[in-house]
């Protein structure tokens, strides 16, 4: 039978065997730009591109080196150390061991902080949540809370998530022990006891969900206006953006930040995340870098777009595949460390304009 097929045709079938018996051998796709990302989100006239990372991944030295390579990221995030289940877990026992780790590696590395967060309806102490407040017993429980920790890390913050995730996805507030004690003026009281503590620090609000249009980017939309209008201190919006591949809306995420930033706020991309319904097929690995490059392009396009922060680099430390079971590979390295060709796409982005 091969003898029949001719010379041509019989290189082409070797061909494809090879370039399926590669894949079956999971070569998956790599990257190949030789840019550093924080370098040319500097180049670009970005603050930083930086990452979040967790206190338990700094004992793996593969990780660290990379994470410590100030042209590849000059800006670190804390995922879990500065919550306030970590820093005050019973009342006014305070603990910043896992959050001063985070700060003094972005000292010796030369990163900027973000951090993260101060006051949020999750990882949030069973004494707030269910605690029996009245609306004086807990304003005094916020303001004490975002002093101390704001106060202790005075002068080595760059921004503060003040307000993480207020709103529910119809745009009306989240009704945890803070609304549900204070309605929305927990918002401001918390912002004011932040300004008052490190007057320097960006005081931003932090939510998911502001990446399309609809009734949650409107409300946030009116937040800052009746903030600013108000007086209080709101310098920024974060944009999560944990999206799902091939679910981003270029137009919908840069007209929501221009709605932001025309306000007078800046806005940043803060926890950067891409799922892949699981198992990832080399084309998912290539409309992920695309999906990078489309996110990462929309903050070059906006002045107002600080910075990009991706919720962890690796596929190693990802937060999504034990909080959206079926999904993974969401982030720009491999779960090995290796660079996936979505950091082609942030470093396409970053480099053409
Ligand atoms: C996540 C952390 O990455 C996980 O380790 C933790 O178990 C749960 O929280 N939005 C946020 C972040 O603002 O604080 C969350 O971080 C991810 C969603």
């Amino acid at each position: 039978m091969i003898l029949s097929l001719g010379f041509a045709t019989l290189l082409s079938l070797m061909r494809v065997a090879t370039a399926q018996s590669s894949t079956a051998t999971s070569s998956a796709p790599t990257a190949t730009s030789t840019v550093s990302l924080n370098m040319a989100a500097k180049a670009a006239g970005k603050l930083y591109f930086g990452s979040a990372t967790d206190n338990p991944e700094l004992t793996d030295t593969a990780y660290l080196t990379i994470l410590n390579d100030t042209a590849m990221f000059g800006q670190l995030t804390p995922a879990n150390s500065m919550k306030w289940d970590a820093i005050e877990p019973e009342q006014n026992v305070f603990n910043f061991t896992g959050g001063d780790q985070i700060v003094a590696l972005a000292e010796q590395t030369g990163k900027i902080m973000r951090g993260h967060n101060l006051v949020w309806y999750s990882q949030l102490p069973d004494w707030v949540a269910y605690g029996n407040w009245t609306p004086e017993t807990l304003t005094s429980v916020i303001q004490t809370h975002v002093t101390t920790e704001v106060s202790h890390y005075k002068g080595k913050i760059y921004a503060w998530d003040v307000i993480n995730e207020p709103f529910n996805d119809n745009g009306t507030f989240r009704t945890d022990v803070f609304y549900n004690t204070l309605n929305s003026s927990y918002i401001s009281i918390a912002l004011n006891a932040a300004h008052a503590a490190d007057p320097d620090a960006m005081l931003y609000i932090n939510e998911y969900n502001l990446e399309y249009s609809g009734p949650k980017i409107d409300a946030m939309v009116q937040l800052v206006t009746d903030l600013k209008a108000a007086g209080t201190p709101i310098d920024g919006i974060g944009i999560e953006s944990h999206f799902i591949l091939g679910e981003v809306s270029a137009s919908e995420l840069q007209a929501n930040m221009e709605a932001l930033t025309a306000l007078g706020v800046d806005v940043a991309i803060t926890e950067l995340d891409d799922r892949i319904e699981l198992p990832a097929t080399d084309a998912d690995l290539e409309q992920q870098k695309a999906d990078y490059e489309t996110i990462v392009g929309v903050c070059m396009a906006v002045s107002g777009c600080v910075g990009v922060t991706v919720w962890d680099y690796t596929d190693k430390y990802s937060w999504i595949p034990s909080s959206f079971p079926g999904y993974g590979e969401a982030c720009p390295w491999d779960e090995n460390l290796v660079r996936k060709p979505a950091y082609d796409g942030i470093a396409m982005a970053f480099t053409s304009y």
